[in-house]
């Protein structure tokens, strides 16, 4: 099949598209507004976007009206931002938390979850999630679609601490993947679980796997070693 998006129709009875990228994770976003209540919503358009320094990067759609989500709200007027990964084990949370509720509703409090103090920015963490990133906003970028609600804002945020739960930690020094079972959004109001891995021997040159391990140390030290000056 053959479809041009917006000019020709795909001819399923399912819009495809979102199932053509999966799985996607799922940036579940603690912010708070700037009368300091808490708000928390999950958004399947994210991932990371560089590691270093680290970067995130979420796009969140506006409402059926063109209103903002009170998620880019609240960053956009506090400039900070909390991920939390999300687990099979939290799911349910992850999907009461994504019910459109006001801007006076904390969704910690609907869901149950528990507030951790975040060290470097305001919102607070889902302390149940195994790993968080306090972020602080680098930039929004406002992008227009075919609707009101096809509009949408990327937030590009830096990564400032990162927290992860020891119990996470396998006894090799690698996060423990098949045990956190990290949440994913598929197509439609499909989930998945990460509970199988499997590793590939790299075929690039050490420094490119470095780049690929995402091993900042590594990286700088060969830059060093090569003379070249760090930006
Ligand atoms: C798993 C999941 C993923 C979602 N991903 C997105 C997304 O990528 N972008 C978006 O605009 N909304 C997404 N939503 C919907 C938002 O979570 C929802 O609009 C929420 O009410 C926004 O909350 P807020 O107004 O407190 O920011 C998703 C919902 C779920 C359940």
């Amino acid at each position: 099949m053959y479809y041009e998006p917006g000019t020709s129709h795909h001819g399923l009875p399912f819009d495809p598209f979102k199932s053509c990228v999966v799985p996607r994770p799922i940036g579940w976003l603690s912010t708070l507004s700037v009368d300091g209540v808490a708000n928390l919503a999950p958004f399947s358009q994210f991932n990371n976007a560089t590691f270093d320094p680290p970067y995130v990067m979420a796009a969140c759609n506006a409402h059926f009206d063109g209103r903002e989500k009170d998620t880019v709200v609240n960053i956009e007027r506090t400039g900070e931002f909390v991920w939390n990964m999300a687990t099979f084990d939290l799911r349910d949370a992850v999907v009461t938390s994504s019910r459109e509720f006001g801007p006076e509703v904390d969704e910690f409090e609907v869901t149950g979850l528990t507030k951790a103090p975040s060290r470097l920015v305001k919102p607070p963490r889902v302390a149940e999630s195994p790993v968080n990133f306090e972020c602080k906003l680098h930039t929004t970028l406002f992008i227009p679609g075919d609707t009101p609600m096809g509009n949408f804002t990327l937030i590009v945020g830096r990564v400032v601490a990162v927290h992860i739960a020891d119990g996470c930690v396998r006894a090799d020094g690698r996060l423990d993947i098949e045990r956190i079972r990290p949440l994913a959004r598929m197509g439609y109001h499909d989930y998945t679980s990460i509970s199988e891995v499997f590793t590939m021997p790299p075929q690039t040159s050490a420094i490119a796997q470095a780049g690929q391990e995402g091993n900042t140390e590594k990286i700088h030290a060969a830059m060093a070693q090569a003379g070249i000056a760090k930006n």
